[in-house]
C-alpha cells in the first residue's frame, strides 16, 4: 500500500486530542456471570482467543505501610476461586511493599475488546510446592535469570547483570538451577472486582462485585447464599443490584434517594436499570439545554 494513503500517526503533542470513541460492545447485567471468577474466566478466554497481545500483563499496585503507591507490570500466571497468582523477586520493592502491606490491587486492560478489569484483594505468598513447581516449568534462561537479578536494586550497569549471569550459568553448569530462596508467587485473593467496557460519549458500563455478607464470606460462597451484589457503575449513574434470598433482585440507585425497583430475573435487571435510566435524564434536562459539568461524591 502506498504510505501517502495511510492517515498520519497522531504526534505527541497532541495528546489531549487523542481519544477512542467505543462502540464495540454493552454491557448489561444479564451478560454477567453472577460469579466473578467466572465472569473473569469468560472475559480472559475472550481476550486470549481474539488475539489480544500478552493477555496475561497485568498492572499491579502496591503501597508501603504509611499508603505510598508503586505500580508496574507483571504476568497472571495462575487463577482458580482462590485467586490471581504471579511471581517474582520477594527482595523486590514489590516483595518489600507486600511484606509491610498486603493489600493490592491488579488490573488488566484489553486495547482491542475495549475492556477493563480491576482486582483488589489481599496477598499472599504461595506455598513453596507451588513455587517450586512453577520454577521448574520455566525455560532455563529465566531460572538463571532468576538467580542473576536483584531485583529493584540499582546496579552500576547492564554489565554487572550480564557477569552475575555468566557466573549462575557456571555455578549451574553440570545441573538442574534450584528455585532461589528470595524468589517465589504470590496469590491475591480478591475482595472486589470491577468490570469495565467501554462505551459512547464516556458513558462506560462499569459492574462491580463485593464480597457479601453471608456466612463464608468468599465471592462462590456468595452465590449459593444469594448474597452476591453486583453494581452498576455507569459514570453519571450508579446502581446495586442486590439478590434477595427469597428470589429475585432489587435494584437501588444510590445518587436517587429512595428509588428502587424490583425484577425477577437478572436478565430484566439491564432494561429496567436503562428504563430508569432514560426517565431520569429525560426529566432532568430540556432538549438542547447545556447539560453541566458533573460533580461526583467524595
Ligand atoms: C509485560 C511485562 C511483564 C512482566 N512480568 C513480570 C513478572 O511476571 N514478574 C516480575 O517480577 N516482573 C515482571 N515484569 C517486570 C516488572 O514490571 C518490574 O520491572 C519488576 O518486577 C520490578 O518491579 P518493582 O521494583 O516495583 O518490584 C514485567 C514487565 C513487563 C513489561
Amino acid at each position: 500500500m502506498n504510505d501517502s494513503s495511510q492517515a498520519a500517526p497522531p504526534r505527541a503533542e497532541d495528546v489531549a486530542e487523542m481519544r477512542e470513541e467505543y462502540r464495540r460492545a454493552g454491557l448489561e447485567a444479564h451478560d454477567l456471570d453472577p460469579d466473578p471468577f467466572a465472569q473473569f474466566a469468560a472475559w480472559f478466554q475472550e481476550a486470549v482467543a481474539r488475539g489480544a497481545p500478552e493477555p496475561n500483563a497485568m498492572t499491579l499496585a502496591t503501597a508501603t505501610r504509611d499508603g505510598t503507591p508503586s505500580a508496574r507490570v507483571v504476568l497472571l500466571k495462575g487463577f482458580d476461586e482462590r485467586g490471581f497468582t504471579f511471581y517474582t523477586n520477594y527482595e523486590s520493592r514489590k516483595g518489600r511493599e507486600l511484606a509491610e502491606n498486603p493489600r493490592a490491587a491488579i488490573v488488566f486492560y484489553w486495547a482491542g475488546l475495549e475492556r477493563q478489569v480491576r482486582i483488589g484483594g489481599v496477598v499472599e505468598r504461595v506455598s513453596r510446592e507451588e513455587s517450586e513447581a512453577y520454577f521448574r516449568s520455566r525455560p532455563r534462561g529465566s531460572r538463571l535469570g532468576a538467580w542473576a537479578s536483584r531485583q529493584s536494586e540499582p546496579i552500576a550497569g547492564r554489565a554487572i547483570l550480564e557477569e552475575r549471569l555468566r557466573a549462575v550459568e557456571e555455578e549451574f553448569r553440570d545441573g538442574e538451577v534450584p528455585i532461589p530462596p528470595f524468589w517465589g508467587g504470590y496469590r491475591l485473593s480478591p475482595t472486589g472486582f470491577e468490570f469495565w467496557q467501554g462505551r459512547p460519549n464516556r458513558l462506560h458500563d462499569r459492574f462491580r462485585y463485593t464480597r457479601g455478607m453471608g456466612a463464608g464470606g468468599r465471592s462462590r460462597g456468595c452465590r449459593r447464599e444469594g448474597v452476591v451484589s453486583v453494581e452498576h457503575l455507569a459514570r453519571e449513574y450508579p446502581f446495586t443490584v442486590h439478590a434477595e434470598p427469597e428470589g429475585g433482585y432489587v435494584i437501588v440507585f444510590p445518587d436517587l434517594p429512595g428509588c428502587m425497583t424490583q425484577v425477577e430475573s437478572l436478565e430484566e435487571v439491564g432494561p429496567a436499570a436503562e428504563e430508569i435510566r432514560a426517565l431520569w435524564i429525560e426529566t432532568e434536562y430540556e432538549a438542547g439545554e447545556e447539560i453541566p459539568l458533573p460533580s461526583y461524591p467524595e
